[in-house]
């Protein structure tokens, strides 16, 4: 846990809105991972957090990448992962994904049975198997339902198999991931358990890749014992690809209070909204919200974000000790899919970004400009 009087400094140092990550609890995230999960490899899926200082951590810590854009390759290729550390996944793969994957010697996951032919000659490859099952998330979180665009039927999945082999790549084995922040175990071990009926049809794989997609809070051992059970099915080595898990409770939004009112609605008012922190507006995501100012609990408020959106809106119903302004608000369980999908809507520069580490502040993405925000717009003729 970061001090409030360090996350004081912070705000002080570097200003607001602000993303600070406690590289204790990054640690101690990867910690229970890796004890759950004994010698599984593990793939980072960057999308939860690709900041360059974070994926150097990881990768000295022996962890890979699962990466889903040239620019996700781009950023593992940075911190210096390749071969067996890259996996390149997605639904639809550019060709210059292809190429940037096979560069890196990277292990791809087949989304579809096309893709047998889009591959760059001699591929190491997953199939990724979509199980069709409702699970307990948000619709725009399920990535396994029936009418999800992702991976192929069961049905399909000794198919694509074979047709890897007969075309000369070498089929490691199946992938399966249902969807993000899901807490009931219930819901892996019904995908787990699809993959493993898959066998006979399927035998001798070499890799089982479950995903990721645990919620903070979820039962991890539980989740591990049920993939381990479904991975010896098929003999096959263990792989996860957690994003959310591993850095969600590391990190915390600060963003200060600019002001108040009442209309319907006791409204809080911060300088953060969802250009820094969308999860609440795109899937109705909950974060624990904390005043770092002293008081007594004294009313509940909306805090509310700056954009002209009436969705903008960071949590409701907060109890809050009496308003003071320019106090800070601290933003929890926010290290994941946050910073990584701030935008510059309303030219709102990008938040800076600081890493908790020994007692110390540690800058690790300076705030952005107006200026970066339009730099591309300029110079073009
Ligand atoms: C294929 C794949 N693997 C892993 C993840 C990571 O999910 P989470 O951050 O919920 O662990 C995602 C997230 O969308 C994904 O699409």
């Amino acid at each position: 846990m970061i001090p409030h009087a360090a996350l004081q400094t912070a705000a002080d140092r570097f200003g607001t809105p602000l993303y600070v990550y406690d590289a204790s609890e990054l640690d101690a995230a990867l910690g229970r991972v890796r004890s759950a999960f004994g010698g599984a490899q593990v793939y980072y899926a960057m999308k939860a957090n690709p900041n360059l200082t974070l994926l150097r951590r990881m990768h000295a810590a022996g962890v890979g990448f699962e990466c889903v854009s040239g620019g996700e390759i781009a950023r593992a290729e940075e911190v210096g992962a390749s071969g067996d550390r890259v996996l390149v996944n997605g639904p639809a793969k550019l060709p210059g994904e292809y190429a940037a994957g096979a560069r890196l010697g990277a292990t791809f996951v087949v989304d579809r049975e096309e893709e047998v032919g889009l591959l760059p000659p001699g591929s190491r490859a997953l199939v990724r198997v979509n199980p069709a099952l409702a699970v307990s998330t948000h619709d725009h979180l399920a990535t396994g339902a029936a009418g999800s665009k992702f991976g192929v039927t069961p049905a399909q999945a000794p198919g694509v198999l074979r047709a890897l082999r007969d075309a000369g790549h070498t089929a490691l084995g199946l992938h399966v991931h249902i969807g993000s922040a899901i807490r009931d175990a219930a819901d892996f071990s019904a995908a787990f358990a699809r993959l493993a009926e898959l066998h006979p049809a399927v035998s001798d794989l070499d890799v089982l890749d479950v995903g990721g997609g645990w919620g903070v809070g979820a039962d991890l051992p539980g989740i591990a014992r049920e993939a381990r059970a479904a991975a010896s099915v098929f003999g096959a080595e263990l792989w996860v690809e957690p994003g959310r898990y591993l850095v969600a409770q590391a990190g915390t939004l600060l963003t200060r209070v600019v002001g108040q009112k009442r209309t319907g609605r006791p409204f809080l008012l911060t300088d953060a909204g969802m250009t820094e922190l969308l999860r609440p507006m795109l899937y109705g995501a909950e974060h624990p919200v904390t005043a770092l100012w002293e008081g007594e609990p004294a009313g509940t408020w909306d805090v509310a974000g700056p954009a002209c959106e009436s969705g903008d809106l960071l949590a409701r119903d907060v109890l809050l000790p009496a308003p003071v302004p320019g106090g800070l608000l601290a933003i929890g369980e926010a290290g994941a899919y946050g910073a990584s999908m701030s935008s510059t809507y309303l030219t709102r520069p990008r938040p800076a970004e600081a890493l908790w580490e020994g007692g110390e502040w540690r800058p690790i993405r300076r705030r952005e400009t107006p200026q970066d925000v339009w730099a591309m717009e300029q110079g073009l003729e």
